[in-house]
């Protein structure tokens, strides 16, 4: 595989309006792309699973890519009984039904009709869309969905496209299921920060080559939201960056109420500071 295929890859997702994948770019996108996006998804599914309590037996992706999004979801859950999977681009079907066993259809999100599922997913296809059909493809997704689930990378545009989908979602009457504490205003995006999340992963021999890396290992950094029609139970409070472990104490950055500084004396709340991680809930 050619390193140049990846940099074509790299290039079209540095544009505002992304062509369809050539099938030398899918290659690429196989090797280099689909063990971060799978890695982040099933974080952020776990993290939903956690979090819900209704089954899970229909889940709809919609902009599937290879079936990344459904690999992930029928770990998590494994209740899933019927998978329909959308995608606008032949070949990323053709190559996706060889790792993934389900109902693909080809077609445009914005366009064709949505069963409803109980779980919707959206992983890094949200901020693909054209900004003028993204409220209206949201739109038919939460109105197909029990659970909607998006995810985007975790740099400031992948964060300002899940600050509208939250914003709207909101808005919509949903209820809060993950990463956020609660429905009032956004403290990252006050603030002019980003609120995202990371998960590592390893690089294969042919991943490290097409991204010209010597790492065996890179972060992928994440945002994500997780809205549904029926009340879950999101986290008291959430890890937003890592914490800082230093002799004596833990300073933590947490959602919403910002720093918070754990020392030695709190003998219990200490020892949990110490192995908690970006992401967690707090105590
Ligand atoms: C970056 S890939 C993500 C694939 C997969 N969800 C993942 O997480 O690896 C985005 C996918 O969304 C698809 N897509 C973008 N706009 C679409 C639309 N309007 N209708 C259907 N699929 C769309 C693209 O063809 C591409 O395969």
């Amino acid at each position: 595989m050619k390193k140049d295929f990846y940099k074509s890859l790299s290039k079209k997702y540095h544009t505002d309006h992304i062509k369809p994948l050539t099938d030398d770019e899918i290659e690429a996108y196989l090797i280099a792309r689909m063990p971060a996006t799978f890695a982040a998804t099933t974080v952020v599914l776990r993290e939903v699973c956690q979090r819900i309590s209704c089954p899970i037996t229909q889940f709809l992706d919609l902009g599937a890519g290879l079936g990344t999004g459904y690999a992930a979801a029928k770990e998590i859950f494994p209740t899933i009984e019927k998978a329909t999977l959308i995608e606008q681009n032949p070949k990323m079907i053709s190559k996706g039904r060889q790792f993934v066993d389900a109902e693909w259809v080809e077609g445009d999100i914005s366009k064709i009709d949505l069963p409803k599922a109980d779980l919707v997913l959206l992983s890094y296809s949200f901020g693909e869309l054209a900004q003028a059909i993204q409220i209206e493809v949201l739109e038919r997704a939460w109105e197909s969905a029990s659970v909607l689930v998006v995810v985007e990378p975790g740099t400031p545009r992948g964060f300002s496209h899940i600050l509208k989908v939250r914003n709207h979602l909101i808005e919509k009457g949903g209820h809060m299921i993950a990463p956020c504490p609660y429905k009032g205003p956004c403290p990252m995006a006050q603030k002019g920060d980003w609120c995202h999340f990371s998960v590592r992963l390893e690089r294969s021999r042919e991943h490290r080559h097409l991204k010209e890396a010597e790492l065996g290992w890179e972060d992928e950094k994440f945002s994500y939201i997780a809205m549904g029609k029926d009340p879950a139970r999101p986290a008291k409070e959430r890890i937003l960056r890592h914490p800082q472990k230093r002799s004596g104490h833990v300073i933590l950055e947490l959602c919403p109420d910002g720093k918070r500084t754990i020392s030695r004396k709190q003998k219990e709340l200490y020892k949990w500071a110490r192995k908690a991680k970006w992401g967690d809930e707090s105590h």
